[in-house]
């Protein structure tokens, strides 16, 4: 294999060979390719896009590049949720929980933050002395005693997509069809799923912009779980407003906790339990006790201690990730909230320093936006339309200015 030539040829739209493929991400996995080189690469997908049968392959090959979850004879139905990504959603957090304590195992590999949107993985090491990095032997005898997992790939489990996916991040690479399906789908692939749902979003704050781009994206998803046997739904939803009223790392834990003790908004609560309810194979009024009255809030506890955290820390996380300015912007005018763009709300959050802008960055758990108006809701001159907490007054009046860019009021 010659992998300058693989790149030329991508990039003049050539239809690569399942078995080219494969070496490629074999050879990146073991850092025979570097990072310039697979940048480039993927660039020309970006550009060129790939077929039905160079997905599965590009799929197939993330899949392998470690090794698969092996469930136990007997297992309960193995379940899990991904999203496509979405500015201030949370839903993981409480669904992952809620889902096991409807029976199921759900061993939830999930992501960092990409390009605007933010990452559970992020979000879950924000609680002090959560750990993300658990082998299979581990994730596989948590499963057995708590029903759920919430991990990150490491060196031996999708190895390709932990590589690619920082590295995506950084290049401008995310929102291409054949790699946000290679990467969503190798990591449910491997995970042994019985039934995946798939919350496909759409708008400002997601990486297809348009509801069509999500259903061919959704239909791609689709076709690759088939191939492999796994029960696929697909749910498409807008990102053209953030889910919720918080964004960034800490501050959407603590509103999942929210949720968690059967309060929170409630797009996010409808938003959790219309996906619970896709894969857990009990009723949704069941689903919404176990919100009610605690259940699902007692498992993220244990979930919390399994992974190596405190769940006494989880109501002190506002004090332990306090920024250092933290201020409302005010209302311009008396109105109505016309729109709250999802796209410039998460570009605020990122560059507060919620997010990357290098790969080998970390992020800022204590800083993003909190107590934000939804749209139809009505506000006075000089009331407060959200809170940014920022690391600087320099950082907050830069994050302002995208805040007042981004909410429409209607008078
Ligand atoms: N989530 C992922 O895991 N990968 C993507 O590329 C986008 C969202």
């Amino acid at each position: 294999m010659h992998v300058p030539t693989l790149i030329a040829r991508k990039r003049e739209g050539e239809e690569l060979s399942t078995d080219e493929i494969r070496q490629l991400i074999e050879a990146y996995t073991a850092d025979e390719v570097p990072d310039y080189q697979m940048s480039a690469f993927a660039m020309a997908v970006f550009f060129r896009g790939m077929t039905a049968v160079e997905t599965a392959a590009l799929t197939r090959a993330m899949m392998t590049s470690g090794d698969c979850f092996s469930h136990r004879a007997g297992h309960p139905p193995v379940v899990d949720k991904h999203s496509t990504g979405g500015v201030g959603d949370k839903v993981s957090l409480i669904l992952a929980p809620l889902v096991a304590c409807a029976g199921c195992w759900v061993p939830m590999v999930s992501g960092r933050g990409l390009g605007i949107t933010g990452g559970t993985l992020d979000k879950l090491e924000s609680i002090p002395g959560f750990k993300v990095r658990v082998s299979l032997a581990q994730a596989a005898a948590q499963l057995d005693r708590l029903g759920v997992v919430m991990m990150g790939q490491t060196e031996r489990f999708c190895p390709a997509d932990k590589k690619l996916y920082a590295l995506r991040d950084v290049t401008g690479t995310v929102p291409s069809i054949p790699l946000i399906t290679a990467s969503i789908m190798s990591k449910k692939l491997a995970e042994s799923l019985d039934r995946l749902v798939l919350d496909v979003k759409y708008g400002s704050g997601a990486f297809m912009r348009t509801k069509k781009e999500a259903e061919t994206l959704a239909a791609g998803m689709v076709a690759v779980g088939r191939e492999m046997n796994v029960e696929v739904t697909t749910l498409l939803h807008p990102m053209s407003e953030p889910t919720g009223r918080t964004v960034g790392n800490a501050l959407e834990v603590i509103e999942a906790l929210d949720c968690l003790n059967g309060q929170g908004p409630p797009d996010l609560r409808q938003l959790v339990l219309d996906l619970s309810a896709a894969i857990a194979g009990v009723p949704r009024t069941e689903l919404e006790q176990m919100l009610d009255d605690g259940t699902a809030r007692r498992k993220f506890d244990e979930l919390v201690a399994a992974q190596g955290g405190r769940p006494e820390d989880l109501g002190k996380l506002a004090e332990i990730h306090r920024a250092p300015v933290i201020r409302e912007v005010l209302a311009p005018a008396s109105g109505v909230v016309g729109r709250v763009d999802a796209g410039m709300i998460g570009q605020a959050s990122v560059q507060l320093g919620a997010g990357r802008a290098r790969a080998i960055d970390g992020v800022d758990f204590a800083v993003g936006i909190d107590q934000l108006l939804k749209s139809g809701e009505s506000v006075h001159f000089g009331q407060p339309l959200c809170r940014i907490h920022a690391r600087t007054a320099v950082d907050f009046d830069m994050a302002e200015a995208m805040v007042e860019r981004a909410i429409r009021l209607n008078e």
